[in-house]
């Protein structure tokens, strides 16, 4: 980490937590951040479905919803990144304060709600700045929406042409009723008629998963998934669960994230990881080498990360990368897929 990240990060930590990580965008969007350039390496390439990625280390959604830090994100060092999530029309989520830091368990609790810029603002950034990164988009449904599927519909459509992936999200714990599209005939519905609306387009279509499901329902998933011909799943997004939690905030409503994540959803990914051939891109609670190291063994293909970088600063992300190469090269593995699930039964 640079002299300027670390002073930038000890004043951002005195700040109430959404304005300081809309501070920290701006300065990233500015042209500030960490520039190690692309990292790769013939260890570190790995495949999600019809994505090539040049290293396995992705910035998760929400990071980013209104894609303003495109370039930044692009330099940083990530092998991908995921905008949004993104909402037909442009919505203000729900009344702050709406973000939580819970410095003492490395943890942050969100009920956002979805506020964005709408995606036709986000898609249009998004052809504004074309970059050599796989990119994609998180899906949402508008808070008032009558035909929630018909949102992601038109999110799609919108931002397809300018994206390599899309995410449907279904997991987000902050819009009433949106996890019920978890539902085995919800789910299937809702696939399909995204499936179809990606037309004959060789854009990555993966489906975004809470944490909180129990064995039937990730049987379900992991069917419906298939079925559908999507491209994978990613496992997961924050927990509505409490447990064993230190800070003051602990009791607020929201999604959980960070460090108390990794270890339930990277139960969550080593089981789905039995029930499915798809790929899947492991998230909840890395904040290192050896985290991501771990989902990877637990049955990842590729990793993505967001509390750790409130935390750590976007170098870590480099951090991360080249960390996760050493361990690969430590345990004698030429790629990340060989890597893949060589330890998931410790998870099981
Ligand atoms: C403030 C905040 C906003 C988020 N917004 C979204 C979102 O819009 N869509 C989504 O799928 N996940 C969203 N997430 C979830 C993250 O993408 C990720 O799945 C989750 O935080 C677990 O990873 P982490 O422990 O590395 O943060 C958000 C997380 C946080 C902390």
């Amino acid at each position: 980490m640079s002299l300027l990240e670390r002073a930038g990060l000890a004043v951002l930590r005195r700040m109430d937590p959404e304005t300081a990580h809309d501070l920290a965008l701006r300065a990233l969007s500015r042209g500030l951040g960490p520039s190690p350039g692309p990292l790769s390496g013939p260890r570190l390439h790995t495949r999600v479905g019809r994505l090539g990625l040049i290293n396995p280390v992705g910035i998760a959604a929400g990071f980013d919803k209104n894609a303003v830090a495109i370039d930044a994100l692009s330099r940083c060092g990530a092998g991908f990144a995921e905008y949004g999530a993104a909402t037909p029309r442009p919505q203000p989520g729900n009344p702050r304060p709406r973000l939580f830091r819970l410095a003492e368990d490395g943890a942050a609790i969100n009920r956002f709600g979805f506020n964005n810029d709408g995606a036709g603002a986000i898609a249009a950034r998004l052809a504004a700045q074309p970059t050599g990164m796989i990119r994609g988009l998180n899906l949402g449904a508008n808070k008032d929406s009558a035909d929630r599927a018909g949102d992601y519909v038109e999110v799609l459509r919108l931002a397809g042409p300018h994206i390599d992936f899309a995410t449907v999200n279904v997991s987000s714990p902050n819009t009433a009723g949106l996890r019920d599209l978890q539902d085995k005939a919800a789910l299937a519905d809702l696939l399909a008629r995204v499936v179809a609306a990606r037309g004959a387009d060789d854009m990555a279509l993966f489906v975004k998963i809470a944490p909180d499901l129990d064995d039937a329902a990730l049987a379900d998933i992991a069917e419906v998934t298939t079925q559908a011909g999507l491209d994978g799943i990613v496992a997961t997004n924050t927990t509505v669960r409490r447990d064993g939690l230190r800070s003051a905030h602990r009791d607020e409503a929201g999604g959980l994230s960070g460090r108390p994540l990794m270890a339930p959803s990277t139960r969550v990914l080593a089981r789905l990881s039995t029930l499915t051939d798809l790929p899947l891109i492991g998230v909840g609670g890395i904040a290192s080498a050896e985290d991501a190291y771990a989902k990877i063994r637990a049955g990842a293909s590729a990793v993505q990360l967001y509390t750790a970088l409130s935390y750590g600063g976007l170098s870590l992300v480099a951090d991360i990368v080249k960390g996760l190469d050493r361990l690969l090269a430590r345990d004698g593995h030429a790629s990340v897929a060989e890597a893949v699930g060589t330890d998931r039964a410790a998870w099981l």
